[in-house]
């Protein structure tokens, strides 16, 4: 088999790594890709904004299957434009993608079909935004969010009214997120632990992949400004095979019914940001692709044919049972540049790659990453996702560290405490 990825990111260097250890697939190739991803894939240039181009590519290479890694990818139909060329793509059409892309539409869809998630109300106007908060139906704190694609920075937990005003004003009236914050979420503020939940669906099946915790602030102890994700562990030992099966009949099963019912079944990867309430798992957001960093610490666990299983998902028969999760655990922290998340520092070189990589049971994935005059350099916020395998969370956590201790570049920030909260919970289980 043939595979292209598309994207560039750490979650696409596992996508392209995991896909290359199969035995049936011969070829990864992946665009734009980074350098990290060139050492397992062959890399072709492509403009991810053009989904004819992206089409154009996989019929030049005559790929037996298409992975898309970014949202932003499907939201422009691509998936839609393959299929109608009767191309195979793991990925959901442009409609089942509002799941993501309009957080509208996921509440409502949600609401319609009674998956649970926090109360809400949509506000089509500046106006309506302020008379739900002067209503006190939601107290404080409490939770806006712009409806479309917001770079990660759509969502405001506010403390107090005038917090709660001031992103009122700043998603609909100076529209910072331009056509993103034409409509607001208002909703209830949860509490809770959060975990991902990630499942592979073929329109009408959904087979479990995996669950992890991601680490959205800077700094340690979850404090600071949010990020794309500062280093997530796998699997999350909140999420019992209990648990698990409650999650998977709750919430995945009605969202892949509801979904088919209204004609748009829904085709990919389905990432459930969940929180653990005391009145059960709910609904944050769902993501229709696989997360960053998660899928660094859910590909490599995953044991048994991947390609042919996204391929049979992506033609609408996937079997349970083909992937076996490994009993390892996974610790993944992402090495930042410096002023991440506010801005980002490129152009460092990087030192320490392959010194990384050679620590045993530890893996390098690039994210923003480039080659300049014969060296990689930094590109980005997100630079690496270096990533260490044990049989525990504490060795796993150990090998981590002890690479990202090879790595070095200017400005270089990361997270000291990746893999703590599992390391703790292993701990309880075994006192
Ligand atoms: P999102 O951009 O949708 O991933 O949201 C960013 C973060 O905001 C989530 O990871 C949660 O920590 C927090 N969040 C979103 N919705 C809620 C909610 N209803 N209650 C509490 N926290 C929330
Ligand atoms: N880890 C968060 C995301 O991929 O959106």
């Amino acid at each position: 088999m043939r595979v292209l990825v598309l994207g560039t990111g750490g979650r696409e260097h596992a996508l392209a790594w995991r896909l290359r250890q199969d035995r049936e697939v011969s070829e990864v190739i992946a665009a734009p890709g980074n350098p990290g991803i060139g050492e397992v894939a062959r890399l072709r240039p492509v403009d991810t904004s053009d989904p004819a181009a992206m089409l154009g590519l996989a019929e030049a290479e005559a790929v037996d299957l298409t992975v898309v890694g970014p949202e932003a990818i499907l939201d422009r139909g691509t998936a839609d434009l393959f299929r109608a060329h009767g191309r195979p793509i793991l990925g959901p059409s442009r409609q089942s993608a509002q799941l993501e892309c309009s957080k509208a539409f996921a509440k409502n869809f949600m609401a319609r079909h009674g998956v649970p998630t926090a109360r809400f109300r949509v506000c089509d106007s500046a106006g309506a935004a302020r008379a739900t908060l002067a209503s006190g139906e939601f107290g404080y704190p409490v939770v806006l969010k712009a409806d479309g694609l917001a770079a990660g920075k759509g969502v405001v937990v506010a403390m107090a009214r005038e917090e709660a005003d001031a992103a009122v004003d700043a998603a609909m009236v100076e529209r910072q997120f331009g056509d993103a914050g034409a409509l607001l979420v208002i909703e209830e503020c949860l509490a809770g632990p959060e975990v991902s939940f990630f499942v592979l669906c073929d329109g009408t099946r959904a087979v479990p992949l995996g669950t992890a915790q991601d680490h959205k602030r800077i700094w340690d102890d979850d404090r600071g400004p949010n990020t794309g994700g500062m280093g997530a562990f796998a699997p999350s030992p909140l999420v019992s095979p209990d648990l698990a099966a409650t999650i998977q009949a709750r919430i995945v099963d009605p969202v892949l019914e509801g979904m088919r019912r209204e004609g748009h079944p829904f085709i990919g990867f389905l990432y459930a940001g969940l929180m653990l309430t005391p009145a059960g798992p709910k609904v944050i957001e769902f993501n229709v692709r696989f997360g960053d960093p998660e899928a660094q610490v859910i590909l490599p666990q995953l044991q048994g044919p991947l390609a042919s299983t996204l391929l049979a998902a992506a033609n609408g028969c996937v079997q349970g049972g083909t992937l076996a999760p490994s009993v390892d655990r996974f610790v993944g922290v992402v090495v930042a540049s410096g002023g991440y998340p506010a801005s980002a520092e490129s152009g460092q070189p990087i030192d320490g790659l392959r010194r990384a990589a050679a620590v045993p049971d530890a893996l390098v994935f690039h994210a923003g990453t480039r080659q300049m005059d014969g060296r990689i350099v930094t590109a980005g916020g997100r630079v690496l996702t270096v990533v260490g395998r044990g049989a525990t969370f504490r060795s796993a956590m150990e090998t981590a560290y002890r690479a990202v201790g090879e790595i070095q570049f200017n400005g270089m920030q990361f997270r000291r405490d990746i893999g703590r909260k599992a390391v703790a919970a292993e701990s309880e289980v075994r006192a």
